[in-house]
């Protein structure tokens, strides 16, 4: 069993992970000194096509149990679906010495975090992340949340679980479609990193849009360990480390929010790292031989992702009025080379536009 310590400065916590390791969750619970009421939030389709090993898990638990599944959507992850958790919480009579065991993708992770994060004024969580999203970016860092209205991730929390579990066996039934859209985050790793992982999974990507489970293992490891790298350095977003992170990110928000949540998270994260390219070649950061290479790497998934029409001056303007809530001016991650970037970088409004248009043209079915 592969483990790695993130040392954050409210928690140190592990990170396990390798393949069929959920079985072994009862024994990390305990070892953790973990063994209290325990209430899983797990995403319905994890535990339709997981149950018997969930069961299980259960089953050997020995403590008071409520399983509470969620429908994930963007839409569910919302106060609603929250007042539902903490009313299931209480109605079974759960307090202050609840362990959540969360078994799910991102939506899943963020939602049961945040409520870890406020219940009782903190409880234990564990995540388990099935999706490859979930993997190798939302699971690691403690940030929680759910949308408000319109708008993504408004409403959170930062707040560390007690360890993460991965068990890459979740992956054998997550959908082509779902595996693309980690793959997009892994790309954007791989563009923050650069050098040997930029290689390898250029060279993987270039025969399939698969990982095999070797570079699999590998890029986990080298996408949780970058991460947790820069969340130590900076847990809460205080001093510009973790913006990092966000490339991509603020054309990917708008994007989804202008689709009305109907299109994938990890599907606008990388039509948004598309436009993020153009504007770095606009604004003269990156040159036009790189910005080939690495827009290639992204027109790999153009098949799998279809958008039948859009509104650039709409995604910005939801750019814009998300800036502005946050008191803040329309500024970029952007990228000058694989592993160089550039974090607060201002631009125009119509190379803002422009790279909207030419970003999002990839993806527009005729
Ligand atoms: N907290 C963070 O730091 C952070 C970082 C990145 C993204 N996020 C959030 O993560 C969310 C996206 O997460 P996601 O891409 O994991 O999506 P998701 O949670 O919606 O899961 C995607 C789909 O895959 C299904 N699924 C999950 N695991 C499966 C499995 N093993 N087998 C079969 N089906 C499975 C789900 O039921 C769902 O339909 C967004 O809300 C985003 O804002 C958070």
């Amino acid at each position: 069993m592969k483990k790695f310590e993130i040392k954050t400065s409210s928690k140190l916590y592990p990170v396990y992970y390798e393949s069929g390791l959920f079985q072994k969750l009862n024994l990390l619970i305990a070892k953790h000194d973990l063994k209290q009421n325990t209430f899983i939030i797990i995403d319905q389709n994890v535990y339709k096509y997981h149950n018997e090993k969930i069961d299980s898990f259960i089953s050997r638990l020995n403590v008071k149990v409520c399983l509470y599944s969620i429908n994930p959507s963007e839409i569910n992850k919302s106060h609603t679906q929250l007042n539902d958790i903490y009313s299931a919480l209480i109605e079974n009579g759960f307090g202050r010495d609840t362990l959540i065991v969360a078994i799910g993708g991102g939506i899943t992770g963020d939602i049961a975090g945040f409520a870890a994060s406020t219940f009782s004024r903190g409880v234990n969580i564990i995540h388990v992340p099935t999706t490859l999203l979930a993997m190798v970016d939302s699971s690691i860092g403690g940030k929680t949340g759910i949308n408000f209205e319109s708008t993504k991730n408004i409403i959170g929390t930062f707040y560390q679980p007690d360890f993460v579990l991965i068990d890459t066996d979740f992956l054998k039934t997550l959908p082509e479609e779902e595996f693309i859209c980690g793959l997009g985050e892994v790309i954007k790793y791989s563009l923050l990193i650069g050098n040997g992982f930029l290689k390898e999974i250029k060279k993987s990507l270039s025969k399939s849009l698969k990982l095999d489970k070797k570079l699999l293992l590998d890029s986990i490891d080298t996408c949780i360990k970058f991460k947790s790298g820069i969340v130590e350095k900076d847990e809460k977003e205080l001093n510009g480390l973790r913006k990092v992170l966000n490339l991509g990110h603020t054309f990917a928000h708008a994007i989804e929010v202008e689709r009305g949540h109907t299109i994938k998270h990890g599907q606008s994260v990388i039509i948004g790292l598309t436009c993020s390219l153009y504007l770095s070649k606009k604004l003269g950061i990156l040159n036009e031989k790189l910005f080939k290479e690495y827009l290639s790497l992204f027109l790999l998934a153009k098949e799998k992702i279809r958008l039948p029409f859009f509104y650039p001056v709409k995604i910005y303007e939801i750019m814009k009025r998300d800036k502005k809530a946050a008191n803040n001016k329309l500024k970029f991650v952007l990228l000058k080379e694989a592993g160089n970037i550039l974090i607060d970088v201002e631009a125009s409004k119509h190379l803002v536009l422009d790279s909207i248009n030419e970003g999002l043209n990839h993806f527009i079915v005729d």
